[in-house]
Parts: structure tokens; C-alpha cells; sequence
């Protein structure tokens, strides 16, 4: 059986370069024949996340539906883009509220413990997002989340893509490719 994949872009941005990718990249786990799901953040808005606000009123809902999001899948895709050589907050405060979600039945970080995440992001420079990717995957490993080694970075990203949003460089889709085929193998070893 396929193993159900979720991509979650970090960047709401109307022309997205993160956004562009997530879609690349969830039209390549459709054509290996992947249950994927693209999920946009705008819809789990989340307050900065603040240990008042959770004391008073609780995990907000949002977070606790991105949570069951997560919990729905096997494989977890992050696409993010770098600001200041780090995570988009829109990505760190999803992360740190779904973190602080406590479900009585399971134990703290079940939830990235029992799926197979991977990295990828883009960005205009040279690096394309790598900074980034290196401070998720701190963030996601600490949450006791299995990253996958492979990740993708695509550099020059304002020049990667044509007319009809499809990557142009061989070597982007090759490496596309490759972290698509990693993702799923070690997904199904998780379902
Ligand atoms: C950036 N950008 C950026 N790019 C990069 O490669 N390294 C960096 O450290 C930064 N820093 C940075 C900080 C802030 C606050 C912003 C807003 C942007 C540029 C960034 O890569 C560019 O805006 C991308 O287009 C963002 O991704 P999306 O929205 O196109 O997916």
C-alpha cells in the first residue's frame, strides 16, 4: 500500500518559491502514486505562541488540527524558505505550538517520533535555504522527529522555474526525484 505524504510550505506568499516547490514536489509524489496532501498554514492560523495564552485558554484549536494533520500521515514534508540564515517564524510557532499539544492517550512527541519527515526549501541565493534546513531540522530532531538525511535546496530559485511553474534545471528535478523516492521508502517503513 502507498504511504500518505503531507506538504507543508513555509512561505504564504502569493508566487512563492517555497510554495511553487511544495506544489513540484507534491505533483511528483502523485505521479509515484503517493496519497499527498498540500496544506497551506494560512489555514491554521496561530497566534505567537505565548505561555499565558496557553494557560488561559488552552492549545489553540488550529494547532491541534495541524497536530491530527501530522498524525493522519506517514511522511511529512517541510518546504521553507530562510530568513536570516533561519527558519520563517510562520514555520518555528506552528512547530512550537504543535509541540505543546498534549494528547492524554500518547506520549510526549509521538507525533514526530512515528513518521519520517524531510527537508527541502528554496531561496534566490546560492545556498538555497540551507541555513534554514540545518535550524529545522535542530528544531524537528529535538521534537524527536526522524529527518531524513537527503534534503533539497533549491539555489537561484527566481531563475529555477518556467512559464508553467515547472522546474527548468535537470539537476533540480533529479534531486527532486531522489528525495521523493527517499521520503516514500522510509515512509513505508512507518506505516
Ligand atoms: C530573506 N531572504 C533570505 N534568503 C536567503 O537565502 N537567506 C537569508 O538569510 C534570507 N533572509 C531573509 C530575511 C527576511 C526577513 C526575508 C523576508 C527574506 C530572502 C528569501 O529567500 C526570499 O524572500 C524568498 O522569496 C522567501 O521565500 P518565498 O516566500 O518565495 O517562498
Amino acid at each position: 500500500p502507498a504511504p500518505k505524504i503531507l506538504v507543508i510550505p513555509g512561505s504564504l506568499r502569493t508566487g512563492s518559491h517555497n510554495a511553487k516547490l511544495a506544489a513540484a514536489v507534491a505533483y511528483e509524489f502523485a505521479q509515484a502514486g503517493v496519497d499527498v496532501t498540500r496544506i497551506s498554514l494560512a489555514d491554521f492560523p496561530l497566534p505567537i505562541y505565548d505561555g499565558d495564552l496557553q494557560a488561559k485558554s488552552g492549545v489553540p484549536k488550529h494547532a491541534i488540527n495541524l497536530k491530527r494533520m501530522i498524525g493522519a500521515h506517514h511522511g511529512v514534508l517541510f518546504v521553507s524558505p530562510e530568513y536570516n540564515a533561519s527558519v520563517p517564524p510562520l514555520l518555528k510557532n506552528a512547530i512550537d505550538w504543535v509541540s505543546r499539544v498534549q494528547d492524554p492517550h500518547e506520549a510526549r512527541g509521538e507525533v514526530f517520533r512515528n513518521r519520517a519527515f524531510a527537508l527541502a526549501g528554496a531561496s534566490q541565493s546560492r545556498l538555497g535555504a540551507a541555513r534554514a534546513l540545518q535550524a529545522l531540522r535542530l528544531i524537528l530532531t529535538s521534537c524527536h522527529a526522524n529527518v531524513i538525511a537527503r534534503q533539497l535546496t533549491l539555489a537561484f530559485a527566481d531563475e529555477a522555474y518556467d512559464d508553467m511553474d515547472k522546474l527548468k534545471n535537470e539537476g533540480d528535478i533529479a534531486a527532486l526525484k531522489e528525495l521523493v523516492a527517499q521520503l516514500i521508502d522510509i515512509s513505508q517503513r512507518m506505516m
